[in-house]
């Protein structure tokens, strides 16, 4: 079956306070675009086109009227569901079920950005017989990501925000999972911060042993802080202008 795509813009984006007061982070500029239209690039370019969009917040009316039907992608349709609160990444992609259940996802956050291409993760993906794989990306600032624990070229496990990072390798927010993925939200437990985590989820395909992962080229950034918005409008004007020239 063909694999669908889903991006979580979900949450109430509260670390970007004042700018999300009137809007949704997801709508916010980042140069010459929404910040929503990256992510969707993103998996439109991997060639997938049938997309969900996870939204929340007081103003999910202004993705329809934003996104519409997805024609500046090249789409004739796009899905839309609504997630009240912000119970974490993975109760958002959980009301993916109705869209997603028996297929192959590929899930991305909406405040992901990259430079290049995850075509070849994809591709790669789709002849991997079951399980997930995660793209992952060295970092300067692991403590602010989930970070995985390596040995011996495996994954061992994921752990959220640690305090002392066991490697310099951050999960990036591209996620591709096979069709077990709602059963192993629905098992999950709310953490200490009281939501559902996507690094439990990572985790548990890291304990069945059918994880796969590759290093993302190009820059990755997020762009959920006042430091990370400013780096993500940077890294997208220089990459723009370096094309133009
Ligand atoms: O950016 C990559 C990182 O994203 C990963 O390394 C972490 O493992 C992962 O937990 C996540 O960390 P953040 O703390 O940066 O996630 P944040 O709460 O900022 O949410 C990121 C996006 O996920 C947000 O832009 C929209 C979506 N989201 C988040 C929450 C909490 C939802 O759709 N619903 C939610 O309830």
């Amino acid at each position: 079956m063909s694999m669908k795509g889903v991006v979580l813009a979900g949450g109430t984006g509260s670390r970007l306070f004042p700018l999300t007061k009137i809007t949704n982070k997801h709508l916010l500029p980042v140069y010459d675009k929404p910040m929503i239209y990256y992510p969707i690039q993103t998996l439109v370019d991997a060639g997938i086109e049938d997309i969900l969009i996870v939204t929340g917040g007081r103003n999910a009316g202004d993705f329809l009227r934003l996104l519409a039907n997805g024609k500046e992608f090249g789409l004739t349709h796009l899905d839309y569901t609504y997630q009240e609160g912000e119970g974490g990444i993975a109760e958002a992609l959980g009301l993916a079920h109705h869209f997603g259940a028996g297929h192959r996802l590929c899930v991305i956050l909406g405040d992901n950005i990259i430079q290049g291409s995850i075509r070849e993760a994809v591709e790669a993906f789709r002849k991997q017989p079951a399980g997930a794989k995660i793209l992952l990306k060295e970092v300067e600032d692991a403590e602010r990501f989930g970070v995985a624990e390596m040995a011996d070229g495996k994954i061992l496990g994921i752990e959220e925000k640690p305090k002392n990072p066991k490697s310099n390798l951050a999960v990036t927010g591209i996620y591709l999972y096979d069709e077990t993925v709602f059963d192993k939200v629905q098992q999950l437990k709310r953490s200490d911060r009281g939501e559902l985590e996507i690094t439990d989820v990572n985790n548990a395909y890291i304990a069945e042993g059918s994880m796969t992962f590759a290093q993302l080229d190009g820059w990755w950034t997020d762009a959920g802080t006042f430091e990370s918005l400013l780096r993500a409008n940077n890294l997208v004007a220089d990459t723009q202008k370096s094309k133009g020239e």
